[in-house]
C-alpha cells in the first residue's frame, strides 16, 4: 500500500495509473475509520484496478463553533484498516498543501444546502463541495463511493458532478450500524456511556415513524410529533431537525404518499448526530 502525503506525489501517483490504463475508485473520508467507512472500501475494490482512501480533516467544513480542533484521528489504526480492505494507496495531505495561502476559490450550490443540515451548518456543504472538486482533480478517479449516512452530502456531490460536467461515477453505500442499530459515526467516540443510551433514539424514532406509516399515517407533522417526544424522552438529547423530505430536491413534503427520505439530526450532549432512511410508503 503506498502513502502519498503530497498533491503532487498522489496526483503523479495517479497519472501513472492512467498511462498504465488502470482505473481508480476512490473513497474520501476524515479518518478515524470505523466499519461504515470501510463498507465503502469493500464496496469500492471490486469496482476498478486501484483503490485511493484518502484522510484529510477538511476545515473549511467546520464552522467556527465545531469540533475541527477536537476530531478524533488515529492514523495507525487507519492504516491498518485500509490494508486489510486492499487499498491500493491512502493520500494524506497537509492542511497548507490543500489550501496554500491566498487561496480563494468558493463553491456554492444554490438550494440543496439549504435544506436539513445546512440550516444549522451553513458553510459546511460549500466546504465539502470545495474539497471534493479538489480531490477528484487531484486523484482522477473513475468512480467514488460515498455514504447514504450522509445523505444530504452524497445528493450534492452528484449535483456537483452534473453542474460541472465531471465524469465520475459517484456510488451510494448503505449505512452501517451498531449492533442496536445506531449509525457508526466517527463522532460517536465524543459519547459518554449515558449519552450512548440516548443515541440510540434516533434510529429507534426511525422505526417508530416506519410503524406510524406502515399504519396508514400520512401527515409528516403528525409523525414528527411522536418522533420529537420519543426523542426528548432521553436524557441530554436537543433536537436539530427531523424532516419528510423528497428524495431529490431535499424539499419538505406535505404528505407521505411517494418515496420519501426521513432525515434527523439531534444533539447528544454537545455531541451532533445524523441518521436517515428512505421510507416507501406503498411497501
Ligand atoms: P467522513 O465523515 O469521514 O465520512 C467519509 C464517508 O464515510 C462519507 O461518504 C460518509 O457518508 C461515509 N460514512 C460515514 N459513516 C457511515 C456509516 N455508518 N455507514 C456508511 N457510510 C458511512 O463525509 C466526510 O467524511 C467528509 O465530508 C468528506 C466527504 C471526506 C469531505 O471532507
Amino acid at each position: 500500500m503506498d502513502i502519498l502525503k503530497t498533491k503532487s506525489e498522489m496526483h503523479e501517483w495517479s497519472k501513472t495509473r492512467k498511462k498504465e490504463s488502470k482505473t481508480i475508485c476512490f473513497v474520501p473520508t476524515m479518518g478515524y475509520l470505523h466499519q461504515g467507512h470501510v463498507s465503502l472500501l469493500e464496496k469500492g475494490r471490486p469496482l476498478c484496478d486501484t483503490l485511493v482512501l484518502s484522510i484529510f480533516v477538511n476545515p473549511a467544513q467546520f464552522g467556527p463553533n465545531e469540533d475541527l480542533d477536537s476530531y478524533p484521528s488515529n492514523i495507525e489504526n487507519d492504516l491498518a484498516l485500509a490494508r486489510k480492505a486492499g487499498v491500493t494507496a491512502v493520500f494524506l495531505p497537509r492542511k497548507d498543501d490543500i489550501y496554500p495561502e491566498n487561496f480563494q476559490t468558493e463553491i456554492k450550490l444554490q438550494s440543496l444546502p439549504d435544506h436539513l443540515c445546512g440550516k444549522s451548518r451553513p458553510i459546511h456543504f460549500d466546504g465539502v463541495a470545495i474539497v471534493v472538486t479538489k480531490l477528484f482533480n487531484i486523484i482522477l478517479p473513475d468512480i467514488a463511493v460515498f455514504g447514504q449516512k450522509d445523505y444530504q452530502q452524497l445528493q450534492i456531490i452528484r449535483q456537483l458532478m452534473l453542474d460541472l460536467d465531471l465524469d465520475i461515477e459517484i456510488v451510494a453505500g448503505e449505512i452501517i450500524r451498531e449492533k442496536d442499530g445506531l449509525a457508526m459515526s466517527s463522532r460517536n467516540a465524543y459519547l459518554s456511556e449515558s449519552q450512548r443510551v440516548s443515541a440510540r433514539s434516533l434510529f429507534k424514532s426511525l422505526n417508530l415513524a416506519r410503524e406510524l406509516i406502515a399504519r396508514g399515517e400520512t401527515r409528516p407533522g403528525a409523525i414528527i410529533r411522536q418522533m420529537a417526544s420519543f426523542i426528548q424522552g432521553f436524557p441530554e438529547t436537543a433536537l436539530d431537525y427531523i424532516s419528510f423530505c423528497d428524495p431529490q430536491t431535499l424539499e419538505d413534503v406535505d404528505s407521505i404518499k411517494h418515496p420519501v427520505l426521513l432525515a434527523i439530526a439531534v444533539k447528544i450532549g454537545k455531541t451532533r448526530l445524523i441518521d436517515n432512511a428512505l421510507i416507501d410508503p406503498s411497501q
